[in-house]
């Protein structure tokens, strides 16, 4: 068992975002034109159309690097980007999905809160627009993918409690409750279904034809009751998230359980293997991206509950930070390389329903929320979500 990563003190993440700022300069003229795959091959990133469900993210770092230096070449580029999500909503280029919130917060409702863009507004809201569409009536959810109502794909995922901030600022944007009232629901059920009575979770939760609670299984998990540690982390994100929209006490309960659970099953350097079923010794890859994603949740947490409840947290994401800088950020910016190493997408497993892809490489929501966390750790931290 290695010691506990000390916690990153404020010099040390302000150097991490430094480099991390160096390692997206590098990278603007590769990924303006188009955007960043999901994850590297070998290391470094392959370029790709704006299909992807991941690719907010990369838009969102040019985001977190432009309030870093107030530097114009990232508003430039970051204003690039955010016109491909406009003719990528208007067109209907592959968003037949939930992910409008990956996708168009970071992208887009990142890009009009900075700089006032109207067109970036306007594409958000056509997102919220379209992530309603989404919404099943029986069940009171929305389905995560395929053709709706298809009985193979009527289910949620927990992934999806970090669309719901795009449908709560769409609501705030535009006066109309809508968006925010569908947002409250999905959150009720997924807090009744997809959070385990031990605080785990389930990655995908299906509903029967009649709306009532099928049950859980996962896709990119190893099985269907083992522990996906990316949907943890979204779990614990998700549910704080929640807590601050809509201060429900289920929220809350989810928050402090999953975090609980989470840490519980983290190795010694906080940085889970990419299923907390497996400890490092098993020789399974790690998934750093989960640890960035959690240090996000802590430190939002910290922003929105009581002194007495985060006092604690605080120092748990700046030791989960500390080991990402220490020992997964490369040491120099390499053109096309990311920003945390060892992270983990999809891993196949003989129970499991994922396509392998992206197995101990960068993964561009590993570097978005790294950024994002060094950023809350450095600056008093308007949120995009
Ligand atoms: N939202 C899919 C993933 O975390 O891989």
């Amino acid at each position: 068992m290695t010691n506990k990563p000390l916690p990153i003190t404020g010099g040390e993440a302000r150097a991490a975002l430094d480099n991390a700022v160096a390692q997206v300069r590098l990278n603007l003229p590769l990924y303006t034109e188009t955007c960043q795959n999901h994850s590297s091959v070998d290391g470094i990133y392959p370029p790709c159309p704006n299909e992807e469900w991941t690719c907010g993210f990369w838009p969102g770092e040019i985001w977190l690097a432009y309030e870093h230096t107030g530097d114009r070449a990232f508003r430039d580029a970051g204003l690039v980007l955010a016109a491909s999500f406009d003719r990528r909503i208007r067109e209907k280029i592959v968003v037949d999905h939930h992910d409008m919130g990956f996708l168009y917060t970071p992208a887009c409702v990142a890009a009009y809160k900075l700089t006032g863009d109207r067109a970036a507004r306007d594409a958000a809201v056509l997102a919220a627009d379209q992530l309603l569409t989404r919404f099943q009536p029986k069940g009171q959810f929305l389905q995560a993918w395929g053709p709706m109502g298809e009985p193979g794909n009527y289910r949620f995922i927990i992934d999806c409690l970090l669309n719901l901030p795009l449908l709560y600022w769409a609501s705030a944007e535009t006066g109309d409750g809508k968006y925010a009232d569908i947002a409250n629901r999905h959150t009720a059920v997924c807090l009744a279904n997809s959070f385990r009575p031990d605080g785990s979770t389930y990655h995908t939760f299906y509903m029967n034809p009649d709306g009532s609670p099928g049950s859980g299984r996962t896709c990119q998990g190893y099985r269907d009751d083992s522990f996906w540690a990316r949907g943890q982390a979204w779990g614990v994100y998700g549910s704080i998230l929640s807590w601050r929209y809509t201060k429900s006490p289920a929220a809350l309960d989810a928050f402090r359980k999953a975090l609980d659970f989470y840490l519980t099953r983290l190795p010694g350097d906080l940085v889970p293997c990419w299923d907390m079923l497996f400890q490092p010794d098993s020789g399974e890859p790690r998934d750093s991206s989960s640890a960035a994603i959690v240090a996000c949740g802590l430190l939002e947490a910290v922003r929105v509950l009581p002194r007495r409840e985060a006092g604690g947290y605080e120092t748990l994401a700046r030791e989960m930070v500390g080991s990402l800088a220490r020992d997964y950020a490369p040491a120099r910016p390499v053109p096309g390389a990311g920003l945390i190493a060892h992270g983990t997408y999809s891993k196949k497993s003989p129970y499991n329903t994922c396509t392998q892809e992206g197995v101990d490489e960068f993964t561009s929501w590993g570097d978005y929320f790294y950024m994002e966390a060094l950023t809350r750790l450095c600056a008093d931290w308007d949120p995009y979500w």
